[in-house]
């Protein structure tokens, strides 16, 4: 079996990915549009450039540099434009669902009218449904740095606007010295209101944090989680309780989350029997797709295709798409015939 083979197969197989920010899915050609179109001079206005640009020395770098181009997404095109180019990118990748996460605070506070940003949403939601066949589902999240106020003005916002598609709440940024404790009063609200608690936890810090976010934020995903492989107990909580991890590969290298690729514990977890969702996180800064991805997990770790095709499986089961949806997906990915080892 060629490494053609296993990426065409990658490619072919009905996917969710569940693990994905509106704005790191900005690809360089987006970027260099919104850049241009807005004449900020804030980022490269070279391909080669940005892509340089895109070389984080660790996490902190990285949360910086995602506020740079964040601040590029100044009006509801923009955001549209954002939603329509990740569903193109992912659909081509064989994505079927995704669930996007939003952070709409950080467009209210450049001055967007926060009711335009739920309709510039809904357009691009619509617009990927009919032109690119993908459903998108909505986690709208918080930055850790922000404080438990951003959370609160977030949630806010969720309350009142609750796009068509929403399904989650989430906290993002940092981690360090930003305890999941922290939120858990606006979590609880917006558990109440029904919304699903998807918080990224394990990623730069340690089991602790995956932890807190089980036990004080009701947490039904974890956003990475990686970092709870050294933890044995967690693992059989994970494992028993069947608590996903939305495991990003490329990214957790590219942000020094992990320090290598062969360091990952992406095998370990797997063989733990913790359910392992496979994620892009941001594929424009960190140059993936989804895809790529999956056939990293064969090419570094020597995930056959029917354990890629178990990995597909396990997202379906973790998203929060219909049940027909989940159906389909399933019958198609038992119907896609193995290539052979
Ligand atoms: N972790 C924390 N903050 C982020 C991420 C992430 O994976 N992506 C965008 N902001
Ligand atoms: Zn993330």
């Amino acid at each position: 079996m060629s490494t053609n083979d296993v990426a065409a197969f990658a490619r072919a197989l009905p996917k969710v990915e569940l693990h994905v920010h509106l704005v790191g899915s900005a690809s360089v050609p987006t970027v260099l549009a919104l850049a241009a179109r807005h004449g900020a001079a804030t980022v490269p206005s070279d391909p080669a450039e940005l892509a340089e640009y895109y070389r984080f020395r660790d996490f902190a770098h990285f949360v910086d540099i995602y506020q740079t181009v964040n601040a590029l997404v100044t009006g509801p095109a923009d955001v549209t434009d954002l939603v329509v180019g990740l569903a193109r990118d992912a659909a081509a990748g064989g994505v079927r669902y995704a669930e996007v996460t939003v952070t709409p605070m950080s467009h209210v506070h450049v001055g967007m009218d926060p009711a335009a940003v739920a309709d510039a949403l809904l357009e691009g939601r619509e617009r990927a449904a009919a032109e690119f066949g993908i459903e998108l589902g909505w986690i709208f999240d918080t930055a850790g740095e922000l404080g438990v106020e951003n959370a609160w003005d977030t949630l806010d916002w969720v309350l009142k606007h609750r796009p068509e598609g929403t399904v989650g709440y989430g906290l993002a940024g940092p981690e360090i010295g930003i305890g999941r404790a922290l939120f858990t009063r606006p979590f609880t609200v917006a558990r109440e209101a029904g919304l699903h608690s998807l918080p990224h936890a394990g990623e730069t810090t340690g089991p602790a944090t995956v932890w807190s976010a089980l036990t004080d934020l009701g947490a039904e995903r974890i956003g990475h989680g990686i970092h709870s492989v050294t933890d044995p107990r967690l693992l059989d909580h994970l494992a028993e309780h069947r608590i996903p991890l939305e495991v990003c590969p490329t990214s957790n290298v590219r942000t020094g989350a992990v320090p290598s690729m062969a360091a990952h514990p992406l095998p370990r977890l797997l063989q733990w029997g913790v359910p392992v969702t496979l994620n892009t996180d941001d594929p424009g800064m960190f140059d993936c797709d989804i895809a790529g991805e999956y056939l990293v997990a064969h090419e570094a770790f020597g995930l056959t295709p029917a354990e890629l095709a178990q990995i597909a499986r396990t997202g379906v089961d973790a998203a929060f798409c219909s049940a027909e949806l989940k159906r389909t997906l399933h019958a198609e990915i038992d119907a896609l015939a193995l290539p052979e080892i």
